[in-house]
Parts: C-alpha cells; structure tokens; sequence
C-alpha cells in the first residue's frame, strides 16, 4: 500500500531544534495506520524553484530522522508558533507562495480579534468575560464593577505579561503578574491614581486587552482553570478529546503549565468545590460550549482541526472561556496519566487528515 504524505511545517527554536520533535516522531509512528507517512520540514527546507522540500522522514527501524527531497505535500498541517518576526514573516511566505495547499491548522488573529469574532455569537457571549482594548480610564471603571481584572498582551502567549489588578478591603489595588520572560513579579500596593503609572512600568500599553477576571480560586489560594482539547475526528466532526484542571503554582495568577502550573484531573479539581450532579452539569456545559466556539471560529477563519480551549468556572459553576489556542499541545493528558486521551490527542489529526484525503480522491 503507497502512503500518503502529510506535511507537517515547524520551527527552528534555540540551537537548531525543531520545537515538537518528540510530538512529531509519535505521530510519525502511528501514521502508517492511517495510511499516511509524516513529511516534517521547516520553511528553510523549502526548495520553491523545484517544488520540493528537504524534509524529516523518522525511519522506525533506525530510530532516527532521516532528510529526503520530496514534493511539497498537498496537505499541510502547521505547528508553527511564535518565535519572533524572522520566523513569522518566512511562514507568512511559505503561505504567500503556496495558497493552493491545503491548510488543516491556521494561525488565528490575536486576542482582541478572536474575541470580537465570538462575542458576536449569542450563545458565546454570555459565556465571554467582559473585555476591552486597555485604557486607563475604562480599567477605572472596570474595577468599580469587579474586584479584579486580568490585563494580557493581545499576541501573549503561555502566561508572559499577564497582569492582574485586584481591589483590597482598604481601598488599595494590589499589582500582580509575570514579566515577559514569564518571570513571577513582586506584588505591588498602590493607590487608584498610581495605577496608570505603574502599569505604564510595566508595559501595559495599547497592545493590551483588560478582562473582568473570574474568580476561580483554590481553597489554598492558587488559581486554577481547565483546558479543554477539541479536535475533528476520522469523520470530519468536531470531538472533545478531552479536558484537564491546571493549578498555578503559589504567587501566581496564571496556571500555565510552562509557567510552572500543575495538571490534574477534572474530576479532582472539580470535586474540590461541587457535588457530582454539579460536575456533569459544568463538564456538560464545558463541551457544549467548546463545539460551539469550534463551529464560530471556523466559520470565520476556514476549516480547522483542532482547538485548545481554556476555561474558568465560577463559585456558582458557571462555565467562562478564557482563550482560545489554535495550535495546543496535548502534554497535559500524559501529565495527568490520561494515556488514552493523550494518544487520541495524537492521533486524531491523523485520522482527520486521512479522511479528508479520502474525501478529495472522491471528488
Ligand atoms: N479573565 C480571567 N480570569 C481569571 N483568570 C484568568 C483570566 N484570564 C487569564 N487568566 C489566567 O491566566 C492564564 C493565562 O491567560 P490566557 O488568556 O490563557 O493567556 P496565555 O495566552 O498567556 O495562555 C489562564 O490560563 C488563567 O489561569
Ligand atoms: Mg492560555
């Protein structure tokens, strides 16, 4: 049986290494299942003159890498993420270039834009945290209508440069966050006046989006949330993977796992605060809302095929989406010992990618 190629486009990171490359060699090993053989390449492997690429084949035998030329794949799923403008605008080419491909992740818009697109939606709204573009004025506002309120770079990714400004019982507002290397910052004290200043300090400027925050904290004090994986299936339909708690670590406001937060299962983090008829309501609530924002998002940005979704539930169990992801890791399932759902998570972009192979030799 030929194979067929899935194309598979990253990045250099640090000291030449294509970030995912563990990621890329399991979905190099199952892919044979499903037909397909992975073609792992960067946009510096590309060969535009001949139409080829230099790519990575892994070979399971040899256990190792192996560089082929080969045609540029006619279906193409990106994993790249942001490293910096030199790699983005190489990415941004390889798309110019190549239109014609078919595209089975996108890059999304940045924060403020994917918020406008689902505040849009009637069913999604209600569900959306109120948020605006930053301004110093309307923060004043919005912190006289909730205690606390989550300010994130529109392009910020992984936790770096959020903060969050919290009203005190004596009438102070508490500065806290992570710089942009994801470093925690001492928490500041300060006066309503103060705050524009210090903020301008650090680096809260128009790039900024303000969040009424949700109050999703542990008895202990440490923020927790849960993020959801939601990805089309071998049928072509939208499929919640599955979800996970995250817990930051002390001191912090995110719970980003690479900013140091710790998985845990749904079920453990939920059973914390809410009976067991209370838990299947909020995961119900949790799916329905993810296929939703999966169904919205696609029809304005094109076909998608998967979706990390974060999400924050209330003290009344009220379910709040707090960012959507186009290109998630799925490290989160193996963290918590889920290995089936982690192996789904890997293997479902396979099976998708199978059967919109098999759709268009149909055609
Ligand atoms: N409005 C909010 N209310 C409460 N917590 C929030 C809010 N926004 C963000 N957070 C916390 O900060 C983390 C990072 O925010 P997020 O919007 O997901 O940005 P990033 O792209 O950096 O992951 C979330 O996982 C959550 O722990
Ligand atoms: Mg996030």
């Amino acid at each position: 049986m030929s194979l067929q190629t899935l194309g598979v486009i990253a990045v250099y990171i640090n000291n030449n290494k294509i970030e995912e490359l563990d990621f890329f060699r399991k979905l190099s090993v199952y892919s044979g299942k499903e037909g397909l053989q992975i073609a792992l390449f960067t946009p510096q492997d590309v060969d535009d003159h001949k139409s080829e690429i230099r790519a990575l084949f892994y070979d399971k035998t040899l256990k190792k890498w192996v560089r082929k030329r080969t045609p540029i794949p006619t279906l193409i799923y990106d994993r790249c993420r942001y490293h910096g403008k030199a790699t983005y605008q190489m990415l941004s080419k390889f798309r110019r270039t190549h239109p014609n491909l078919n595209y089975i992740a996108k890059p999304l818009a940045n924060k403020w834009s994917i918020h406008n697109v689902l505040s849009g939606h009637a069913r999604i709204a209600s569900s959306i945290p109120e948020t605006h573009p930053y301004s110093s004025a309307l923060l004043e506002k919005m912190l006289k209508k909730y205690r606390s309120i989550y300010l994130k770079p529109r392009n910020g990714t992984g936790g770096r440069g959020i903060i969050r400004v919290s009203y005190l019982e004596d009438g102070t507002y508490q500065i806290q966050g992570r710089y942009k290397n994801r470093q925690i910052f001492n928490a500041e004290r300060v006066q309503l006046k103060q705050l524009p200043s210090k903020l301008r300090k650090h680096y809260v400027n128009d790039q900024y989006i303000m969040q009424q925050g949700i109050a999703s904290l542990l008895v202990n004090g440490r923020v927790c949330d849960f993020r959801l994986l939601i990805q089309k299936n071998g049928e072509g339909k939208w499929d919640v993977t599955g979800c996970a708690g995250r817990i930051g670590p002390t001191r912090s406001i995110t719970s980003n796992l690479h900013g140091g937060g710790k998985a845990i299962t749904i079920g453990s983090l939920l059973q914390q605060k809410f009976t067991k008829s209370q838990m299947s309501t909020i995961k119900e609530n949790m799916y329905d809302l993810s296929t939703i924002i999966a169904n919205a998002l696609e029809d304005h940005y094109g076909s998608l095929c998967e979706l990390g979704i974060d999400l924050a539930v209330d003290p009344h169990g009220d379910v709040w989406l707090l960012e959507v992801n186009p290109k998630p890791s799925r490290e989160v399932f193996k963290r918590i010992g889920e290995q089936n759902t982690y192996l789904t998570a890997i293997t479902r972009p396979l099976e998708y990618a199978s059967w919109l192979l098999k759709k268009e030799q149909e055609r």
